[in-house]
């Protein structure tokens, strides 16, 4: 089985590649692979994502089961990334199914569809459903004809070959067209039959801003929430089940950040909750070593569900030696509003001998709150003279922060291009 989730969900419009919106709380690729997991059709599965995406690879990989979970890069084209998929696949899979990670909540009868065809004898299949609307064909503006709509079908995901088939097919000339927009495309070219089975109208492709709200409308209502009413409140008396949806739960998250003070020989300025602290002795450190931004952060992540600090700006990223704990944590609360969450607050504490934190902690928290562009709260402590920040070798803070998902992230609301490409 190949998943293809490298696109970058241009008509969607969130910034972020497609695979990596929410839907109901969880990515379009986590929703697509749980569907092909309850299916029980596969017995390896090729996850096909944009070229270092960790947060795809950690839901990938972060799948439990026992299917085992290849991730590779995908192409610039959707055809390249089914390529880079069936070569990440042991080749002795008599048969491969391809499937679109943006069809999230495709049934996994579906897939259970396709395979049996393949067992029956079929080479090629495809999943289909009617078409509603009346199809013309219409070059410069001009109708040239309209094609008898009963004879016309949508084609779904996910579509099923032999192994040797589409591994040909794609191996063929013809595989570069720009044009080539299904796999069973290039097998039509061949002459070989393309079959079609039933199809289901929830495996739709999200593609637009629309198609995210029907998604999440479906997910709602599977999981028992009613979807706001569509009635006039003020003809319809409010009946429980007329309710509008229970708004989504927060999420809490939790993050951590030490840094030993720099050594007596290499002494290094002190950054501290976004401040600079003359005359304190500074901490060792990637960065500017702000344990406070960095904790803060940090947790930001981990109440997203995105990983953590090194997922996002691990060391082997040069750009980063010297970025300011400030700008780190506003590019953090950057990409967690980019996956569409609301931050509501951060709490961090500080823990260290030095320096006497009080007298400025209205200053950091309106530094840190700014950054973050939600309420940012700094509290001190010392830890009796015990451990290593009552040794005075260090330096650490603790974070907590609470974020809600909203479901829409602000178009273009991803990371900014300075921090994060
Ligand atoms: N896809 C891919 N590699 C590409 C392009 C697309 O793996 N270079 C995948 C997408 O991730 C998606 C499927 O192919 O699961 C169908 O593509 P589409 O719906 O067009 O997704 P995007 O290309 O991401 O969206 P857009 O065309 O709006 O940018
Ligand atoms: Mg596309």
């Amino acid at each position: 089985m190949v998943i293809v989730a490298a696109g970058s969900g241009q008509r969607l419009g969130h910034g972020i590649p497609k695979a990596r919106v929410l839907c109901g709380g969880l990515t379009l690729l986590e929703r697509s692979l749980r569907s092909v997991l309850d299916s029980g059709v596969a017995a390896e599965i090729a996850v096909v994502i944009p070229a270092g995406d960790a947060v795809l690879r950690s839901v990938a990989e972060g799948l439990p089961g026992a299917v085992p979970v290849r991730v590779v890069d995908g192409g610039a084209s959707r055809a390249g990334s089914v390529r880079a998929g069936i070569a990440a696949l042991s080749t002795d899979a008599p048969v491969i199914l391809v499937h679109d990670a943006a069809r999230a909540l495709t049934p996994p009868e579906v897939f259970r569809r396709v395979v049996s065809r393949l067992r029956a004898g079929a080479d090629a299949v495809v999943p289909v459903v009617p078409v509603a609307d009346t199809v013309k064909a219409v070059r410069g503006g001009r109708v040239e004809g309209t094609p008898d709509r009963n004879g016309l079908r949508a084609v779904q995901t996910p579509q099923g070959f032999t192994a040797r088939l589409l591994r040909e097919a794609h191996a063929g000339t013809g595989a570069g067209d720009p044009l080539i927009t299904d796999d069973a495309m290039l097998i039509e070219a061949t002459g070989t039959p393309v079959v079609t089975v039933e199809g289901d109208p929830a495996a739709f492709k999200v593609t637009t801003p629309l198609d995210l709200m029907l998604a999440e409308t479906l997910v709602q209502t599977a999981a028992g929430t009613p979807p706001a009413p569509t009635a006039d409140p003020e003809e319809a008396p409010m009946t429980e089940s007329a309710l509008p949806p229970a708004a989504p739960l927060p999420r809490t998250g939790i993050g951590t950040d030490i840094h030993a003070y720099a050594p007596e020989d290499a002494p290094a300025p002190l950054w501290l909750a976004g401040l600079s602290w003359e005359g304190e002795r500074g901490l060792a450190g990637h960065s500017d070593g702000d344990v406070v931004a960095h904790a803060a952060a940090d947790a930001l992540f981990s109440a997203a569900g995105l990983g953590d600090l090194g997922t996002h700006f691990g060391t082997d990223r040069p750009e980063l030696a010297g970025a300011s704990g400030v700008a780190i944590l506003s590019e953090a609360a950057a990409i967690v509003r980019g996956a569409g969450f609301r931050v509501g607050n951060i709490a961090v504490q500080l823990i260290g001998n030095r320096p006497r934190f009080a007298a400025r902690r209205s200053e950091a928290e309106a530094v840190l709150s700014a950054a973050a562009g939600a309420p940012v709260s700094v509290s001190a402590t010392t830890t009796d003279g015990l451990g290593l920040t009552g040794r005075g070798e260090g330096i650490a803070a603790l974070a907590t922060a609470v974020v809600v998902h909203t479901g829409n992230s602000p178009v273009g609301g991803g990371g900014s291009a300075n921090l994060v490409q």
